[in-house]
């Protein structure tokens, strides 16, 4: 098999190729996961402001209102108070470019979640110390685990008096079921919290200031084994030691190796709101975390240096500047130089296409980007083209695995064929598919547009898909609720005529015509895999 053409740059160690495997490694691409109120925002916006993108806290929460203020269909994240889209944000800290990939809040728009982590290298996984692991931080932690992404576990609000900091290790290994190892310790809780032990470096890091805002908290460093340090860990010391001799006799060691090959998670203790344990956190996992990596194409792996340009679009978003209409597919660089005004190759369609409107994407800002390198992102003005998982390259010809799919539990079915404006309602739906918002699914392969089912991951995706198609579509959605409340793909070993239906399972036919059976309840879902044990059912399709 031919491998990725080689980038001319890279051929010698000239001054360019020497710059972009800087470029490279010392770039670190994220997302981070975690149920809805573990502080996700705060924590962005902390990092934000501490990589000097940001000058005032509460500056993403504006951004936030700001694009509430001027787009269109996110108009309904204003009325309900909710994030269901998502951006990129970066900043430079201490020589790395730090990108972080911003991910809906709303549990109802998981699914983009879910493709954003296609793109990511690592996931912070953002745990409320009081609530511990929760279904959604679950569900996301599942993908990353697909995907063998490291996983670093940031344990928020301990400001507050939260779980206990060994119960929160514990839970974390038997609900997800990876070794949980703190890299740093609590010192006090609440009101009292007032550092963290670096177990890595054995030292004490101590809080002060801060003020839950702008400013960075003064942190003083003690050195020294727990043990000869009793009087910097306060009146807890004891317990701190028992804990950390605890830690240390059951060889609970921080494996950097493990942690890049996602079997273990270290575990960081902090207050984002206070500001405590922020920069401990970041600093530590960009040493931790890797620059990104080859990736695997068709053709093999495609080496970030080495290979000339090439990415992959993981999400679409259109409208999202409601005085221009227009759409953005978001490529995440995978190897290369990236140039404005390039020409690459759209593998799926063999186009090749100039890439002239290219944009860096900041939240909501939009600057012009010149040049751009693996892990960075990039937003392409897409004129219809661009479908979720499509490659880029420069030379050659491969693709990277697609964008899995993931089973929607809401299904709905629209009568296209007794619609007004039939063809404008096909279009729009058609639309939406593609850019993801919604899933798609026919009763017969190949049945066209006449009647849809749509699968959702929660009510609210159809409400924003019924919105949008009023106002950018100008037609009206008219939905009926079917019972389904599961989906999954089947092996290439299902046979549609042998398959025992029942009122409660349903097969229909994705996108691509692959069989899929909706299933009404947990019960009907087990059934099914009593009745055929050699049927596979498959909870993604694709990628
Ligand atoms: P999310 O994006 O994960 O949904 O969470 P977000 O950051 O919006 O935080 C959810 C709530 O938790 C917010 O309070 C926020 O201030 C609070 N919070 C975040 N981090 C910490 C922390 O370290 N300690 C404490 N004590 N609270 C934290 P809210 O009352 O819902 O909103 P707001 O009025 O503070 O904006």
């Amino acid at each position: 098999m031919a491998t990725p053409t080689p980038n001319p740059e890279a051929g010698g160690p000239s001054a360019a190729s020497r710059e972009l495997r800087r470029e490279v490694e010392r770039r670190r691409t994220f997302a981070i996961i975690s149920h809805p109120d573990a502080g996700k925002t705060t924590l962005t916006e902390k990092l934000l402001l501490f990589g000097g993108a940001l000058r005032e806290a509460g500056a993403v929460r504006a951004q936030k209102a700001a694009r509430h203020a001027t787009s269109d269909w996110l108009e309904l994240e204003k009325q309900r108070g909710i994030s269901v889209s998502s951006s990129v944000l970066h900043f430079d800290y201490q020589g790395y470019r730090v990108n972080i990939l911003d991910t809906p809040g709303h549990r109802d728009f998981s699914e983009d979640t879910y493709r954003t982590l296609m793109a990511a290298d690592s996931a912070v996984m953002l745990i409320d110390a009081a609530k511990g692991v929760e279904p959604q931080t679950r569900k996301l932690f599942e993908v990353c685990r697909m995907r063998q992404i490291p996983i670093f576990t940031f344990v928020n609000k301990f400001d507050r008096y939260g779980r206990d900091p060994l119960e929160l290790m514990d839970e974390i290994e038997k609900v997800l079921g990876i070794d949980a190892i703190p890299a740093n310790w609590p010192i006090g809780a609440g009101n009292g919290f007032r550092g963290v032990y670096d177990r890595l470096d054995r030292r004490a890091l101590l809080f002060s200031g801060g003020d839950h805002g702008t400013t960075r908290p003064k942190q003083v460093e003690v050195a020294g084994e727990p043990e000869d340090i009793r009087d910097a860990l306060g009146e807890t010391a004891d317990e701190i030691l028992g804990s950390l001799e605890l830690l240390d006799g059951a060889g609970a060691a921080v494996d950097v190796e493990r942690v890049r090959a996602g079997e273990q998670t270290p575990m960081f203790f902090g207050s984002a709101l206070s500001n405590y344990g922020v920069l401990p956190f970041l600093e530590r996992f960009l040493e931790m975390s890797e620059s990104p990596g080859a990736r695997e194409s068709t053709n093999g792996a495609v080496d970030p240096v080495t290979s000339s340009f090439s990415g992959f679009v993981f999400k679409i978003q259109a409208n999202m500047d409601p005085d221009h209409r227009d759409r953005l597919a978001f490529v995440r660089v995978c190897s290369g130089r990236f140039e404005k005004g390039m020409s690459v190759r759209h593998a799926r369609t063999q186009k090749t296409l100039r890439l002239a409107n290219s944009t860096l994407l900041m939240g909501k800002d939009r600057t012009e980007m010149a040049e751009a390198f693996a892990g960075d992102v990039i937003g392409l003005f897409d004129p219809g083209l661009f479908r979720i998982g499509d490659t880029l390259c420069a030379d050659g010809e491969f693709h990277y695995p697609g964008i899995p799919s993931f089973p929607p539990e809401f299904f709905m079915r629209v009568d296209v064929a007794g619609a007004p404006k039939r063809k404008a309602l096909s279009k729009g739906i058609e639309q939406l598919a593609q850019e993801g918002a919604i899933q798609l699914f026919q009763e017969e392969p190949g049945a066209g547009s006449a009647a849809m089912i749509l699968g959702a991951m929660g009510p609210l995706q159809f409400e924003v898909m019924t919105h949008r198609l009023e106002r950018e579509y100008g037609v009206q959605l008219r939905l009926a609720k079917l019972h389904f409340t599961a989906a999954r793909w089947v092996g290439s070993g299902f046979n549609p005529t042998a398959f025992r239906y029942s009122e409660t399972t349903k097969l229909v036919y994705d996108r691509d015509d692959r069989p899929v059976l909706l299933f009404a309840n947990p019960w009907a879902l087990e059934s099914a895999g009593r009745l055929h044990p050699d049927l596979e059912l498959l909870t993604v399709a694709g990628g």
